[in-house]
């Protein structure tokens, strides 16, 4: 299983503070937020991991991980996403890199409380299709920033990316486990309103085709990178309680 860490976008949620840096080189606790990334998808045991990033900083994140050695990772590469395309298409840079194995794809301003290895875990078991986490969110405000589930009878029927009326209370966190295939899906998506190959189009995909499975974490995520009072939630929950737990 391979990883892909997207840590790409312009963080324009974050002005003015990522006018001066990419927004995952940004401080939560003690470390950059990166960093807590990379533990996730090493207490996963997936160590060999390519970094999608862009814009004008990219060069920090070698000075920051070298070879990755340190935090664990075997094999460390690096993608470099020329304009700010979306998450779909910063994933279809690492094609090569991931070669045909299943890949665990995250997104770096994402923060767990729980270790994440469960449901990587069980997407090996499996190793096709698609397997999403979802995340149980109160309040209809914040699922209008994510991508929000449908069900049936326990099944996904679809995910609606930032709806005005959610329909649902969970939310899809930027942790997805893919098989090879996404690899073909991704040429066949149309940019979205904001001009992105959106990953929901992708999730969809998989759903239609009756191949997705999905978990619900357990303990609290955050998206670091939602808002600036969002960035301050997950630094005050790090700060006191940790993540990747377990
Ligand atoms: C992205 C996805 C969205 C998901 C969210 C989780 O949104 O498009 O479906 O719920 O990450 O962090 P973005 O952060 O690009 O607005």
């Amino acid at each position: 299983m391979k990883g892909v860490i997207l840590a790409g976008g312009t963080g324009s949620r974050l002005h003015p503070l990522t006018r001066i840096t990419n927004k995952h080189l940004l401080p939560i606790y003690d470390r950059p937020m990166i960093n807590w990334c990379i533990e996730a998808l090493v207490h996963a045991e997936v160590t060999e991991i390519m970094l999608v990033t862009g814009g004008t900083h990219a060069g920090e994140f070698l000075r920051l991980l070298g070879n990755g050695y340190e935090f664990g990772i075997d094999r460390l590469s690096y993608g470099y996403q020329e304009k700010p395309g979306g998450i779909a298409e910063a994933l279809g840079l690492a094609a090569r890199f991931v070669d045909g194995d299943p890949v665990l794809v995250m997104l770096a301003d994402n923060i767990v409380e729980q270790s994440i290895k469960p449901m990587v875990d069980a997407f090996r078991a499996e190793a096709r299709g698609a397997r999403i986490l979802l995340t149980p969110v109160e309040e209809d405000e914040h699922l209008r920033h994510l991508g929000v589930p449908s069900f049936d009878e326990g099944r996904i029927t679809g995910i609606v990316e930032k709806p005005e009326q959610p329909p649902s209370k969970f939310g899809v966190t930027g942790i997805y486990c893919y098989d090879a295939d996404v690899f073909d899906v991704i040429p066949s998506l149309v940019p979205s309103g904001r001009g992105e190959l959106e990953i929901t189009d992708v999730n969809n995909h998989y759903i239609n085709e009756g191949s997705m499975a999905y978990d619900v974490l357990e303990g609290f995520w955050g998206d670091a990178g939602e808002s600036i009072d969002a960035y301050y939630t997950v630094n005050d929950f790090v700060r006191a309680h940790g993540a990747n737990k377990g």
